[in-house]
């Protein structure tokens, strides 16, 4: 099975970055959080940041055939990109929407996921434990998949 994480823009601040919200864990703390999880169920994982719509887009769509789920926190594109959207309904990959916060108790203008109707299932407001809490959402998708 192999997992595609993908961080949007500015989450590789993280351990420096408004710390009272995001936690002072890195984004290279995650990762290695991360793939110790996946390693004991027998993922594979891919972990990408960019701070550029497009860059994101372009894996997205190149993820086609390579991986079995995607895991994104769009970050602030979360609540802006049609493009992303558009991205994860073209390439029929299961994904997970993830974030660190929880954006449905913070302002009104990041209530709204312009993703979420594309996605599997959406994971927001743990810290990081939201990253190791979907690799187990994958796993469970990836079953749900192959039993139907
Ligand atoms: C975030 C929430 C977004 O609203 C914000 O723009 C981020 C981080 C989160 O993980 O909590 O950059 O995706």
């Amino acid at each position: 099975m192999k997992i595609l994480f993908l961080n949007g823009p500015n989450l590789n601040l993280l351990g420096q970055r408004e710390t009272d919200l995001y936690g002072r864990a890195t984004l290279a703390d995650i990762e290695a959080k991360v793939r110790q999880r996946a390693k004991k169920l027998g993922a594979t994982i891919d972990f990408r940041q960019s701070n550029l719509e497009g860059q994101l887009v372009g894996w997205i769509q190149e993820a086609k055939g390579k991986f079995d789920v995607i895991v994104l926190n769009a970050a602030a594109y979360t609540h802006t990109s049609i493009a992303l959207r558009d991205a994860i309904a073209a390439v029929e990959i299961p994904t997970i929407e993830i974030h660190l916060s929880n954006i449905h108790a913070r302002e009104d203008f990041r209530q709204k996921s312009l993703i979420a109707p594309v996605c599997s299932g959406q994971i927001t407001g743990f810290g990081q434990n939201s990253y190791i809490l979907a690799v187990e959402a994958s796993v469970n998708v990836i079953g749900h998949k192959k039993r139907h």
